[in-house]
């Protein structure tokens, strides 16, 4: 798949993800206001960090999955997703209102919408794999984290197999057996560390429950 080709199916298959959300109101309804970070999060800051924490949210749909309530915390979280827009108007047609904002763009294009090492903290579930160019996306998300910080990912295995490659599912991503964070398709195959060895230390892990692989990117 060239990179053209890859942007061309992703811009055809976009409009889909919002079909989704169209069918999850109620959902989105209890889901859409403030709930609590995600606990994996909390854990990852350790109890050292700071009281003001700044998490970008990548992909998150219409709202920011990751949570924003951390007791003693002031959790400031910007969310950026490509159907923003939509996501946006979608909420807006059944009054439900973000305490955060979701801003249009890309994983791939994060640096015209924010300065080098913006954030503590960025998060990107179950979307750097829907993305056009997943390593391109990761060099941006470690592009607007600081430095010893992270960028977490939550992938559900190997998504583009189990989904047959239709849609925007273009992207597999999986540990390998050295342990490695691997992205792969039909065409590539990518050890994740050895593409960003100078710019970052790595953690992979498997979780067996929801059949997830999670990745703890931490930029040296
Ligand atoms: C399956 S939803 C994931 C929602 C949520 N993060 C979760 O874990 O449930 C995939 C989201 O990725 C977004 N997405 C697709 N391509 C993207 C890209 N290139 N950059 C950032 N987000 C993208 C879609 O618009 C959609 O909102």
């Amino acid at each position: 798949m060239t990179e053209s080709t890859g942007k061309k199916l992703w811009d055809e298959n976009l409009p889909t993800e919002i079909r989704y959300w169209e069918t999850q109101l109620d959902f989105l309804k209890t889901q859409g206001g403030n709930t609590p970070l995600n606990p994996w999060i909390k854990e990852l800051f350790g109890d050292e960090c700071g009281v003001d924490i700044s998490i970008l949210d990548v992909g998150p749909g219409p709202f920011a999955g990751i949570g924003t309530l951390w007791e003693g915390k002031n959790v400031k979280v910007v969310a950026v997703d490509p159907l923003a827009d939509e996501y946006s108007a979608l909420l807006a047609e059944h009054d439900i209102t973000l305490q955060y904002p979701i801003l249009q763009g890309n994983v791939e294009n994060l640096l015209e919408l924010f300065s080098k090492k913006r954030f503590d903290f960025v998060y990107c579930s179950n979307a750097l794999d829907h993305s056009f160019d997943p390593l391109l996306g990761l060099s941006q998300m470690l592009e607007v984290v600081k430095p010893g910080h992270c960028v977490a990912l939550n992938h559900r295995v190997n998504e583009a197999e189990r989904c047959r490659y239709r849609g925007l599912h273009q992207w597999n991503f999986c540990k390998d057996d050295d342990g490695e964070l691997l992205f792969w398709n039909k065409e590539e195959r990518v050890v994740v560390s050895e593409v960003f060895n100078s710019k970052a230390s790595i953690e992979c892990f498997i979780n067996a429950e929801s059949d997830e692989v999670r990745a703890v990117v931490r930029k040296i």
